[in-house]
């Protein structure tokens, strides 16, 4: 008998020994679990390569080309997947599953920006449509399609508030507005990575560039970011905040120098807010070398300092610069990095692997291009977020719609049979034979009922002006000139900063001439900014922002102009009078002396403020209702107002609401956007649009350490051009 306890521990012995499924590899397992026995079976080689990513496949990005991995070492953590088909992903796979020794999958990450190779319009774009569902949609086709090409992870969304349309990447965020760019990030995460990261066609989604990184100093990129705690803690950390609370598996640390601590290294952004107060547990990827890029911004003598600095402060992961595989192992000897953290480390990224379902689905399925890419009904969601990204911006005499049959329409410019800068920067997977160009478009569109004259007139920028008679002679023959202009897709971008945000002069030239001709004509932008339209902005009739469209550009702007679709895009980045007024944003602080402290030499207002989009409806407001006047801090105050589509073209209209907060502790900005929503209208419609005024979320800000302070008082709702007053009470 009492040999049995003794043939039982043997028993169990040898069955944890040989187990056929040992609990890292049980399905059955709770993820915790599986985590723990992962990691107590793994070297130290084996949890270091975790903390690594390579690029299979030249990157893209002209700043970051480079294609570090000839050879798969099964070991490694991640790849930055530059190719577009599964079946290499599937034999890399293979060998990290079959070659290595605990068959620990590779995360195949990518710049999914503004979609995978269906091309939507840029995420600044994106946000004038104000239609976060149709934003959510876009991205869970991206998500489809990237995974269906062999990715698990983007490197979006992009939420890095912009108040400086000189930096390049002003086009890949969500604007200006801290609140804007919170709704549609989660909108983003909920649509790469759906309701379970363990289904089909989601992704991990990263939240990029933490923190700070849009203030680079004069709008210049990779330059220092002078970041009061109180302006990160109002302006930079919500949309971060935001998408943490909506669960998003990774975030991506910034190239940026924040305050004198850069952002790949600072412990209090990366460890102390991110894990220790917001509790994420996921991981952080560092940006593209941005951990060697310490030692050029004096913040690290040597690579070895760079990853410790970097590691300690809370950078799980390493993009392509290969300091931790270098280094790590040695730190960890020398006892700089102790075991607990790189256990921390590697927990984090299997957590997000084993979310991914990775251990149990480690293929993607391998379909045809045909079936993987550009459906007809992905078409159709770019068609219609074109469309509505699309801002009118000018509409004098009802220039647009052009609706009148048998017109005569000149259609000018150097972009009217692009496809290469219609996609704007990060474009992917996108191909410029994909995009549906404007001359396809308008010809599609108007071909059967009006005379089209097409002409170049000039090019981007240079300053050859012989193709002016061409347009002249377009121009002449037509009833209605269409201008075409804007910028070229490297204009916007990562490290395409400007001094000038203005048109080429030669566009400015052309624009001058066309107005000499008395012909009603229209202006249509594209562009990766705000631009600077002092100069020109009278000539033109009408002025259409598209923006950089993507695949569908041509039917999405030939639909706004012929009045098949009617503009709904608002503003979400300012466009200033001049470069020299930037930085100007909405939601400033008041001035010291009341209404003065503005330049001599230009209007004190934007050419076109934040908000501001026509329509070829028009909009009645009628008289803003309060349920009550005075509300405590745990009573909610419910706010209406009814719009009435006072027109006879269906259309759709946002109604933006804001706070003002004229007295506190720390001041406030003059007013800040709380809550929008878009309704559709019919003509004639009525409709009541509410806003529910919760003082725990609408009336709190933040001072310099992030505590929520609410302050009872005096506030203002602001909504169109109206302000009542409503009192909060201890
Ligand atoms: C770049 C960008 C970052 C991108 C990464 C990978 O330098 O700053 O946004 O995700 O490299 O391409």
């Amino acid at each position: 008998m009492k040999k049995l306890p003794l043939l039982f521990f043997t028993l169990f012995i040898l069955s944890s020994t040989f187990a056929q499924n040992p609990v890292y590899k049980d399905k059955n397992a709770p993820i915790e679990e599986r985590i723990d026995d992962l990691i107590s079976r793994m070297t130290l080689e084996e949890k270091v390569m975790q903390t690594n990513q390579w690029t299979y496949g030249k990157n893209s990005n002209p700043n970051n080309i480079e294609d570090r991995m000839r050879e798969v070492n099964p070991m490694i953590g991640s790849l930055l997947y530059r190719a577009t088909f599964p079946q290499a992903r599937n034999q890399i796979q293979k060998k990290a599953i079959e070659d290595s020794r605990l068959g620990i999958p590779i995360i195949f990450g990518f710049d999914v920006i503004h979609g995978y190779r269906t091309v939507f319009p840029t995420p600044l774009a994106q946000s004038c449509s104000w239609n976060t569902a149709l934003v959510k949609e876009s991205c869970r086709i991206s998500a489809k399609e990237a995974w269906l090409a062999g990715c698990d992870w983007t490197f979006s969304p992009m939420i890095d508030v912009a108040r400086n349309p000189r930096w390049g990447r002003v086009v890949e965020g969500y604007g200006e507005d801290p609140y804007l760019n919170s709704v549609f990030c989660v909108a983003a995460v909920e649509g790469y990575q759906g309701k379970d990261l363990s289904e089909k066609y989601t992704i991990a989604a990263c939240l990029k560039h933490y923190v700070g990184y849009s203030m680079s100093e004069g709008g210049k990129d990779y330059h220092y970011t002078d970041v009061s705690d109180q302006t990160l803690w109002e302006t930079f950390l919500p949309p971060f905040e935001a998408g943490v609370k909506a669960g998003v598996a990774t975030l991506m640390s910034g190239f940026n120098d924040l305050t004198g601590i850069p952002a790949s290294a600072n412990h209090y952004t990366l460890t102390e807010i991110l894990k220790e107060k917001w509790g994420h547990d996921g991981f952080v990827i560092s940006d593209w070398a941005s951990i060697r890029n310490l030692t050029n911004q004096g913040y690290a003598k040597d690579r070895k300092e760079a990853g410790l600095k970097a590691f300690m402060a809370g950078v799980e992961m390493d993009m392509m610069d290969n300091i931790y595989v270098e280094n790590l192992p040695q730190l960890i000897k020398e006892g700089k990095v102790p075991m607990e953290r790189i256990d921390d480390a590697v927990r984090r990224i299997l957590r997000i692997k084993y979310r991914l379902g990775l251990f149990e689905q480690p293929y993607v399925d391998e379909l045809t291009e045909e079936e993987r890419f550009l459906l007809p009904e992905y078409l159709e969601v770019a068609e219609q977020l074109a469309s509505e990204s699309m801002v009118l911006l000018k509409n004098d005499n009802q220039t647009l719609p052009i609706t009148s049959n048998n017109k005569s329409i000149a259609f000018i410019g150097p972009l009217l049979s692009d496809s290469v800068n219609m996609m704007g920067s990060w474009e992917g997977m996108g191909k410029a034979k994909d995009v549906y160009t404007i001359i396809e478009g308008v010809k599609a569109e108007f071909g059967d009922n009006a005379t089209l004259n097409f002409a170049a007139g000039c090019e981007f920028d240079g300053s050859d002006t012989t193709s002016f008679a061409e347009a002249r002679k377009a121009a002449l023959a037509s009833d209605v000139v269409v201008l075409l202009m804007g910028e070229k897709k490297g204009w916007s971008g990562e490290n395409s900063s400007r001094s000038s945000i203005s048109l080429p002069a030669i566009q400015e030239q052309l624009i001058a001439e066309m107005d000499k001709l008395g012909k009603p004509f229209v202006l249509v932008l594209s562009s990766g900014r705000p631009l600077e339209l002092i100069r020109i902005n009278s000539l033109p009739d009408a002025i259409l922002e598209m923006w950089q469209p993507g695949t569908m550009a041509g039917p999405a702007l030939a639909g706004i102009l012929s009045g098949k679709y009617n503009p709904s895009g608002k503003l979400t980045i300012t466009f200033p009078q001049t470069v020299g007024q930037i930085p100007m944003h909405y939601n400033a602080r008041p001035t010291a002396v009341k209404g003065l402290g503005y330049f001599q030499d230009v209007p004190k207002e934007p050419m076109y403020a934040f908000g501001h989009g026509l329509s070829y409806s028009s909009f009645k407001y009628g008289e803003v209702k309060l349920s009550t006047e005075k509300i405590s801090k745990d009573e909610k105050l419910t706010v209406e107002i009814e719009v009435t589509n006072n027109s006879e073209v269906d259309g759709s209209e946002t109604v933006l609401w804001f706070i003002s907060d004229p007295f506190a502790s720390i001041t406030r900005p003059i007013k800040e956007l709380k809550y929008f929503e878009k309704k559709s209208l019919k003509a004639g419609e009525k409709s009541i649009y509410t806003f529910e005024i919760d003082p725990m979320r609408d009336l709190i800000y933040p001072n310099s350490k992030g505590d929520k302070i609410l302050e009872a008082g005096d506030f203002y709702l602001m909504v169109n051009d109206q302000k009542v007053k409503f009192e909060l009470v201890d």
